[in-house]
């Protein structure tokens, strides 16, 4: 372990990003459209599906477990779910995206198995749309993080 001393000395540099980098890279996954828009995707039932949190708060990725009663995450709980659930996508590219592909069927351009079920037919699906969004950096407003260049899209100024 460090001692504290040895962290004070830690050079500060070491958190600096390019920004040259940032700009380049797709739009970051925005917390709150998360926290509003996609956990609700998670604790919906859809027939024929257990609802994801059902399997999800004990399996991996984890969801945090609702506390008896409850019937959504604390803001607290959504920061982790967050933290967590934005390691299965990769921002920009829905198709490449774990959490866009695992639970949609394959003939719709899904992967081939997901011990969950495939809960969604087709990427027109509203609910895969509104992941599809989140993956693409969009945030509550609609608005996208300014000067970024979405797959297949334009620019608007
Ligand atoms: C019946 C239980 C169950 C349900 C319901 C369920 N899952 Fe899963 N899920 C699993 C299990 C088990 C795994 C790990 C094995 C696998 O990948 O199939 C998993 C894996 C995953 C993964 C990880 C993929 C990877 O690359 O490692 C993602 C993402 C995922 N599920 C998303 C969801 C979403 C989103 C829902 C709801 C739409 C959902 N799951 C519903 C059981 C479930």
């Amino acid at each position: 372990m460090l001692s504290q001393t040895a962290m004070l000395k830690l050079p500060r540099t070491v958190f600096l990003i390019p920004a040259a980098l940032l700009a380049q890279s797709a739009a970051a996954p925005d917390y709150a459209f998360f926290k509003e828009r996609v956990q609700p995707i998670f604790l919906k039932k859809r027939p024929g599906h257990a609802r994801c949190v059902t399997c999800h708060d004990h399996g991996s990725p984890p969801l945090q477990p609702l506390a008896a009663g409850a019937t959504e995450w604390t803001d607290e709980q959504s920061r982790k779910n967050f933290e967590i659930w934005k390691l299965f996508i990769k921002p920009g590219d829905p198709a490449k995206s774990a959490l866009l592909r695992h639970p949609l069927a394959e003939d719709a351009g899904g992967d081939r198995f997901h011990a969950g079920g495939k809960h969604w037919k087709s990427q027109d699906d509203p609910e895969w749309r509104t992941l599809a969004a989140w993956v693409n950096g969009e945030k509550l407003n609609g608005e996208k993080l300014k000067g970024e260049k979405l797959k297949g899209e334009k620019l608007s100024q």
